[in-house]
């Protein structure tokens, strides 16, 4: 009986182990194609998560359709985050930041008395860029992204009814506010 029950054992344990030898075996050889289809599969899932974070200037609704439906009551408030490093009043002082009176529009790192980092006044290609609102968006969005080396220390406004509320507000800021851009025009306004 004894020797009957070890023979079905053994044989169970030989078919056991030969079942697993031949599974050991396959994976050896499907092993190679295994982790690339994997790693596709990460660096896929990956892409859209990073873009989703750092491109919204790249991807996102362009910033005259944003502008078009923007509140700059609420754009006042959110203002009051930049207040500590910015006067937005005019002939306001500088404050860590330049005074914002009058930024949309205006050539980067241009505004009197600021002393602004090197990294900004590479960007600015010697005065000849504006704060357009399409700049304006984009450095909003992640300054040290966007410029990197600034010296505003700034996490940025990830959200575009935020960036564009703000926006909208220092806008009005100006003695004459330039004109809205044409929310239907081609979305190739850079
Ligand atoms: C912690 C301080 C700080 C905060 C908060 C801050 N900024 Fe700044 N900002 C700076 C500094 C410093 C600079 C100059 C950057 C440089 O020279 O690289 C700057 C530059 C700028 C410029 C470029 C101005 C120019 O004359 O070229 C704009 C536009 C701007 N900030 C807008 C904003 C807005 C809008 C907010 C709020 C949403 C904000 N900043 C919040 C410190 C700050």
């Amino acid at each position: 009986m004894n020797s009957y029950v070890n023979t079905a054992v053994g044989a169970l344990l030989g078919t056991v182990f030969v079942l697993m030898s031949v599974s050991i075996a396959s994976e050896g050889i499907f092993h190679s194609e295994a982790p690339e289809k994997e790693g596709f599969t990460i660096v896929a899932e990956e892409a859209p998560a990073a873009g989703g974070e750092g491109a919204p200037a790249a991807v996102a609704v362009p910033i005259a359709k944003l502008l078009a439906s923007a509140d700059a009551k609420a754009g006042e408030t959110i203002f009051k985050k930049c207040q500590s490093c910015h006067d937005g009043t005019k002939g306001g002082p500088n404050k860590v930041g330049p005074n914002l009176y009058g930024v949309v529009d205006r050539p980067i790192a241009s505004h009197e008395g600021f002393a602004y980092s090197s990294a900004m006044k590479d960007f600015s290609k010697g005065g000849s860029e504006h704060w357009t609102f399409e700049n304006l968006n984009k450095f909003l969005t992640a300054p040290k992204k966007d410029v990197p080396g600034t010296a505003m220390g700034f996490a940025g406004l990830p959200k575009d009814q935020d960036r564009a509320n703000v926006i909208l507000y220092l806008h009005t800021l100006a003695d004459s506010p330039v004109a809205l851009p044409d929310p239907n025009a081609p979305a190739a306004t850079q």
